[in-house]
C-alpha cells in the first residue's frame, strides 16, 4: 500500500443497493504483511458489501487524519515481548503521548494478530482496544485476539464488525451475505492451506567439525509449481511432529492410536499433522488446569505469578505438562481440543529467483537441547533434518513479506546486518543484486561463534567481494577471543562510515534473533547517529524512527 492516505477503494466496484451506509476507515500496523492482508481483506468485503472504505497504514497516519470522526476498523500484531509493528510504532507512541488526539465522535473495533505461545499475547490489539475508548471513541463491537491461524476467525470478525457499522447507520445489511472478491490474479495458488509439495534437491550441513552449530542449507525445487518470490520474502513450511513424541504422548495419555476424531481422522494422525503438540500456550495450560484441577497449575497460571511464568514455560512442553499433572481418563476429542492448530513455521528464503530459477534456498538453524530430562527438538527443524531428505517432499507456500525488500533503485546502498541463520536473506539480496547487475554499494554484518567452524557461506561472500559486488564485510566470530564480539561492536567502530552510508541514503537491514540482537543492535544505530550525526538522545531516536518509518530500516527478527 503505497501511502495508502486517503484511498478510497473505488466505488466504481461496489453494488448501489447500499444507500446509507457509512463510509470506513480500516486501519493496520503490519510488520510481515499478515495485518495487512487481513486489513485488506476487510476492505474487500466492506466493498462488495457496499460501504466506502479508505485504507490506511499506522506508518502514514498523522494527527490530522484524526480530526473527523470515522468508523474505524483496527488490524494490528504484535512483535516479540508485546511490541508494536516498527511502522507503527508513530502512531502507537501518537496516540499515547500527551499530545495524543481527542477521539470522541469516533467508533472502533480492533483485531489483535499474534502468537500464543508468547506470553504478551496480542499485547498491542489490547492496548489499541483499551487506549481508543479512552480517547473517547466508541467501542462497536468486542475485540478479538487472533492465534496463529487467524484466518477464519478474522473473516467471521470481519463480518460482525461490518455487520454493527451497518446497523448503527440504519442500514440493512442486504448486500452483507456477498462474500469477498475472489484472490486477484497473480496470487500463487498455493498456501498455508494448500501448501505445494516441493522436493528436496539436496540439504548441507554449512557447520564444520568440532562446532557446536548445526545449520542447514536446503535447496527445494520450484519446478512446476509457479511459485515466484522476492528477497526478502518467507518460505512456509507445514510440518510434521515427531512420531516417536506423538506416540509417547498417547502412551502417557492411554488414547489408543486409531480413536477417531469428529473429523473422522484418527488421532495418531491428526497429532502427527494438524496439531501443535509441543509449544505450551496460556490457552493450553488455562484449559489443562481446568482438566486436572490442578493447584499448582492455578498458581503458575494467576496473575500474581506472571514473573515466574515464563522461567517456567522455558524448556518445558506438552508432554512434561501432561506428565506432572495427570489427568485420568480423559478422552481423545477433550485432549484435541486442547490444542490449538499446528502452524507452519516461516523461514526467511536464502536465494533470489531469479538467480536460481524453480529453487528455492532455506538456511535453517537446527534446535536440539536438552532441558527437563528429555532430548527436545524443534518441530520443523526436527522435521527437516531428521525425517525429510533429498529426493523427499515437503509442502511449502510463499509468504510475501513487503516490509523487508531491497531498495527500489539499484544504486541505493544497503547495509545488512545478520549474524547466524540471520544472513539467509542476504545472501538472497546479494545473489539478486548480483543477478541485475546492480551498482549499489553492499555492505554485509556477519557473526557467529567461530571463524573456522561457523562462517556461513562463505565462500560466496568472499567471492561477491572479491568481484565488487559485496563492497564492504565486516565480521564478529564472538567465541575466537577472550571477550565476545558481536556485530553491533563492529557496527559501533565502524560509526564514521556507517553513518556516512546512512546519509547518503543507505538502507539499513537486521535479521536474525529477536530477542537481543535486535536491540541491541538498534540501541547501536541510536548511538552511532548521536556520536557521528551530533544529534542529541532527542533528535538521534528521531533520526532513527524516520528511517524506519520511510522503511529505511527495516527488520526480519524472530
Ligand atoms: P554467542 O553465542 O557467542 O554469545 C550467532 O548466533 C551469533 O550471534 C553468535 O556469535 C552469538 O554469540 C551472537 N550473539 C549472541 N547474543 C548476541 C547479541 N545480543 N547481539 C549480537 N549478537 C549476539
Amino acid at each position: 500500500a503505497s501511502g495508502g492516505q486517503l484511498s478510497a477503494a473505488s466505488p466504481a466496484g461496489a453494488p448501489q443497493t447500499a444507500s446509507a451506509l457509512p463510509e470506513i476507515t480500516v486501519l493496520y500496523g503490519s510488520q510481515t504483511g499478515n495485518a495487512e492482508g487481513v486489513a485488506e481483506q476487510a476492505r474487500d468485503r466492506a466493498v462488495a458489501q457496499g460501504f466506502k472504505v479508505r485504507l490506511l497504514d499506522m506508518a502514514d497516519v498523522t494527527k490530522k487524519d484524526l480530526k473527523d470522526p470515522a468508523n474505524l476498523v483496527v488490524v494490528v500484531s504484535t512483535q516479540g515481548e508485546g511490541d508494536p509493528p516498527d511502522t507503527a510504532i508513530s502512531f502507537y507512541e501518537l496516540i499515547n503521548g500527551r499530545k495524543a488526539p481527542k477521539l470522541e465522535g469516533h467508533r472502533f473495533a480492533v483485531l489483535g494478530l499474534g502468537d500464543s505461545s508468547y506470553d504478551q499475547f496480542c499485547q498491542m490489539g489490547k492496548e489499541f482496544d483499551a487506549r481508543l475508548a479512552e480517547l473517547g471513541a466508541e467501542r462497536i463491537s468486542d475485540r478479538i485476539d487472533c492465534d496463529v491461524d487467524y484466518e477464519e476467525p478474522a473473516e467471521a470478525w470481519i463480518d460482525t464488525v461490518l455487520g454493527r457499522y451497518a446497523e448503527l447507520s440504519g442500514a440493512t445489511a442486504a448486500a452483507a451475505a456477498q462474500g469477498a472478491p475472489a484472490a486477484s490474479s497473480g496470487e500463487s495458488q498455493w498456501s498455508k492451506k494448500n501448501p505445494f509439495y516441493a522436493e528436496i534437491l539436496d540439504t548441507v550441513i554449512l557447520n564444520d567439525d568440532g562446532s557446536s552449530k548445526e545449520t542447514r542449507h536446503i535447496e527445494l525445487s520450484l519446478e512446476d509449481s509457479g511459485l515466484v518470490y522476492e528477497p526478502g520474502d518467507a518460505l512456509g513450511v507445514v510440518p510434521q511432529n515427531d512420531p516417536a513424541y506423538v506416540d509417547e504422548l498417547l502412551e502417557k495419555l492411554r488414547i489408543s492410536h486409531d480413536t477417531e476424531l469428529d473429523t473422522g481422522s484418527k488421532v495418531r494422525d491428526a497429532l502427527l499433522a494438524e496439531f501443535e503438540v509441543t509449544t505450551l500456550t496460556r490457552p493450553f495450560l488455562e484449559k489443562w488446569a481446568e482438566l486436572s484441577d490442578d493447584a499448582e497449575l492455578r498458581r503458575i497460571l494467576s496473575d500474581e505469578a506472571r514473573d515466574e511464568f515464563k522461567a517456567w514455560v522455558y524448556g518445558r512442553h506438552i508432554i512434561d505438562v501432561i506428565e506432572e499433572f495427570p489427568v485420568d481418563n480423559l478422552d481423545a476429542a477433550t485432549f484435541t481440543q486442547a490444542l490449538r492448530k499446528l502452524p507452519p513455521r516461516l523461514y526467511s528464503i536464502a536465494s533470489s529467483y531469479n538467480a536460481e530459477p524453480d529453487e528455492v534456498h532455506l538456511t535453517v538453524g537446527v534446535v536440539r537441547y536438552e532441558a527437563h530430562g528429555r532430548a527436545r527438538n524443534g518441530v520443523t527443524t526436527g522435521y527437516l533434518s531428521e525425517h525429510v531428505k533429498p529426493g523427499d517432499k515437503v509442502p511449502i507456500y510463499v509468504d510475501r513479506n513487503k516490509n523487508f525488500k531491497l531498495p527500489d533503485d539499484n544504486s541505493t546502498p544497503v547495509i545488512m546486518v545478520g549474524p547466524g541463520t540471520g544472513v539467509a536473506p542476504f545472501r538472497a539480496f546479494m545473489q539478486e543484486r548480483d543477478d541485475a547487475g546492480a551498482e549499489g554499494d553492499n555492505w554485509l554484518f556477519f557473526g557467529d561463534q567461530h571463524f573456522h567452524t561457523d562462517f556461513l557461506y562463505q565462500a560466496e561472500w568472499l567471492n561477491w567481494r572479491e568481484k565488487g559486488l559485496l563492497t564492504r564485510l565486516d565480521v564478529a566470530f564472538s567465541r575466537d577471543q577472550a571477550e565476545k564480539v558481536y556485530v553491533q561492536d563492529r557496527m559501533r567502530e565502524k560509526g564514521a562510515e556507517l553513518y556516512a552510508w546512512l546519509e547518503r541514503g543507505a538502507h539499513f537491514y537486521v535479521c536474525g534473533d529477536g530477542e537481543r540482537m535486535a536491540a541491541d543492535v538498534h540501541q547501536a544505530l541510536l548511538d552511532i547517529a548521536r556520536e557521528h550525526g551530533g544529534l542529541d538522545e532527542d533528535a538521534a531516536a528521531q533520526y532513527v524512527r524516520d528511517l524506519q518509518q520511510s522503511k529505511r530500516y527495516q527488520r526480519d527478527v524472530y
